[in-house]
Formats: C-alpha cells, sequence, structure tokens
C-alpha cells in the first residue's frame, strides 16, 4: 500500500493518489522556509549521495536539483553526457551500472526517450526520480506548478486551468494534466489541431483548437513552447502565424479572470508564445515556479531518502 510520506522513485505522476501529491506539497511548504535562511542547509541527507544524470540539456530542472539537494546536505555529482564515455557507444546501463559502483543513493534523471526513468528503476538499486523522459512525463514541473497554484489560489480543487501550445510534444502538459485531475482541478487544452494528441479524449479534459475559448474565464493561463526538437516536421506555417493565433498577448489575457495567473515551464521563446508584456507583468509567475521549483525537489528527494532509509528526520 502507498505511503504518502515516502516515494520509492518518482517516475510519472499518472497513478500517484491525492493523499500523497499532497504530501509532496505540504513537505514543500517547509521546505520553501529554508531557502529564505541566512544559512540556506538544513541537515537530513547529510551522507546521501545525489547523481544528476541529465542526458539531455537542462537549465532550471538541473540546476535545481543541485540547489534543492545541497541545502538538504546531501552530496551531488554532476553526469554530463557531452563529456561521458557515452560518446565512445557505452550504453546507458552500462554507464548507470558504472556509477552506481559507487554507491550512489538517488540518481536524477533526464533523457529523450520515453520510458528511460522506468527502464533504470527496474534494473538499479536506487532511488529514481524522472526530471523529464522525452514527451512523457516531468513530474516534478507539475508539482512545482501546483505548488504555486495552490499557493497563489489557496485550492487546486475546482480551479479552471488552461494549458496551451503544443500538447503533443508537451511532458509538462501531460503531467499537469495528470496531477491536477487528481487534485481535482478542471483542465482545458489549446492549440493547433496538428499539436494535439490523438488520445485526448479518454481524459476529461475541455480541448479547442482556438486559444480564446479555452482561457476565457480561466484561474491559471500554462503557456507551452513549441517543441521543435522533437518535431518531424513543422506543425504550423510560421512563427508569425502561431503568435498571432495562439500567442498570448494583453488583449486575449483579458478574457481570463482579472486574477488570472500566467504560467510558463521555460525555457520561453517570447514573441512566439507569449510577449514579453506578458510574461513580466504582474500577473506572471513563473520565476515564482522556479523558486518553489527548489522546496518542491527538496520535498521529492526528502521523501525519496526517507523510503530508502538513509534520511535524517
Ligand atoms: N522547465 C524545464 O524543464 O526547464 P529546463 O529544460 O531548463 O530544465
Amino acid at each position: 500500500m502507498e505511503n504518502p510520506n515516502t516515494l520509492n522513485h518518482l517516475l510519472a505522476l499518472e497513478g500517484l493518489s491525492k493523499e500523497t501529491v499532497t504530501s509532496i506539497l505540504d513537505h514543500a511548504v517547509g521546505f520553501k522556509e529554508v531557502s529564505k535562511r541566512r544559512i540556506k542547509k538544513v541537515p537530513p541527507l547529510r551522507g546521501v549521495t545525489v547523481v544528476l544524470f541529465f542526458i539531455e540539456n537542462s537549465t532550471r530542472t538541473r540546476i535545481s536539483f543541485e540547489v534543492a539537494a545541497k541545502r538538504l546536505s546531501a552530496d551531488t555529482l554532476n553526469f554530463s553526457a557531452s563529456t561521458s564515455s557515452l560518446s565512445k557507444g557505452e550504453t546507458l546501463l552500462d554507464t548507470a551500472k558504472n556509477l552506481m559502483a559507487m554507491q550512489p543513493d538517488i540518481i536524477v534523471m533526464r533523457h529523450f526517450a520515453p520510458g528511460a526513468a522506468k527502464f533504470l528503476s527496474e534494473r538499479i538499486p536506487a532511488g529514481i526520480v524522472n526530471a523529464g523522459d522525452g514527451p512523457h512525463a516531468h513530474p516534478t514541473q507539475a508539482l512545482l506548478d501546483m505548488y504555486t497554484m495552490r499557493e497563489r489560489k489557496g485550492r487546486l480543487e475546482g480551479l479552471e486551468v488552461a494549458i496551451v501550445g503544443d500538447i503533443a510534444h508537451s511532458r509538462v502538459a501531460r503531467s499537469n494534466i495528470h496531477g491536477l485531475l487528481t487534485m481535482g482541478a478542471k483542465v482545458r487544452l489549446a492549440g493547433p489541431r496538428t499539436m494535439l494528441p490523438t488520445m485526448i479524449d479518454r481524459f476529461p479534459v475541455s480541448v479547442h483548437d482556438r486559444i480564446e475559448p479555452a482561457i476565457e474565464g480561466a484561474d491559471v493561463v500554462m503557456m507551452l513552447r513549441i517543441q521543435k526538437e522533437r518535431m518531424g516536421k513543422d506543425l504550423f506555417p510560421s512563427d508569425r502565424e502561431y503568435a498571432r493565433v495562439f500567442g498570448l498577448d494583453s488583449q486575449k489575457l483579458k478574457l481570463a479572470k482579472p486574477d488570472c495567473l500566467v504560467m510558463h515551464p521555460g525555457p520561453m521563446n517570447r514573441g512566439v508564445e507569449i510577449t514579453p508584456e506578458v510574461a513580466d507583468s504582474t500577473q506572471s509567475v513563473i520565476l515564482e515556479q522556479v523558486e518553489n521549483g527548489v522546496a518542491v525537489r527538496m520535498a521529492v528527494l526528502f521523501m525519496v531518502a526517507r523510503h530508502l532509509g538513509v534520511s535524517e528526520e
């Protein structure tokens, strides 16, 4: 039976209970305060080793996990794919087994292949945290997004959340859909037909091929980057056309509630999916999302370490 106060791994939000998601967010509330102190360090992960195993590029997620681990007093090892022996043909599994020979406790992994974190979790005796596996899942991003919504709005239940853009290639959208529905929020999706997933009708969400009906009366609008690196070919005529039809500008934002939060997981394409004016407006919580990411990742690392029996209480 799932213990909501521990995590054996964190691979996806799909299947995670409301109690466990709530527990992660509640733990993060306590950890957020640590980053406000002059000495930003607490001891629970003393003697714990966390490997940051990033095979795909990252700014926010990798640094945020490293800051989170260090604030919990863990030791961190950074693995850089471009300077590793992966480039000499060593397999992912052999690479991971060699890392394991150095006795780490937790592996935080980002990879371009869907299922990569699960693959490792079934073969390696460490706690595995998925930091993004291709278009499949990005659970800590969705957790920090939900943390930010709950902190600002006081609840998740009943919130009207619009997710706009390249839904088909977005692990952020997929994890948010699972997490938000588990927590009782209402989800609306909008994007060009070419960027909407084929199986989306399996989910209790509303789907729109225009931005306006999706953001009308919304409590939160989450804009997504077009993931050109995951597309075989262009799925829209031009950036300019995309910005005109699906980009969020001040005029379109007036359709949402006056206190609607504007979110974006980053990296942003300013002037494409979001105008600089909106990205830098008082309604934007984009940098709060990044700040909250540290607290949420501290909570996740702590709960995985607790499951492994290596945390200090
Ligand atoms: N939001 C996010 O995953 O950003 P990075 O790719 O920079 O980690």
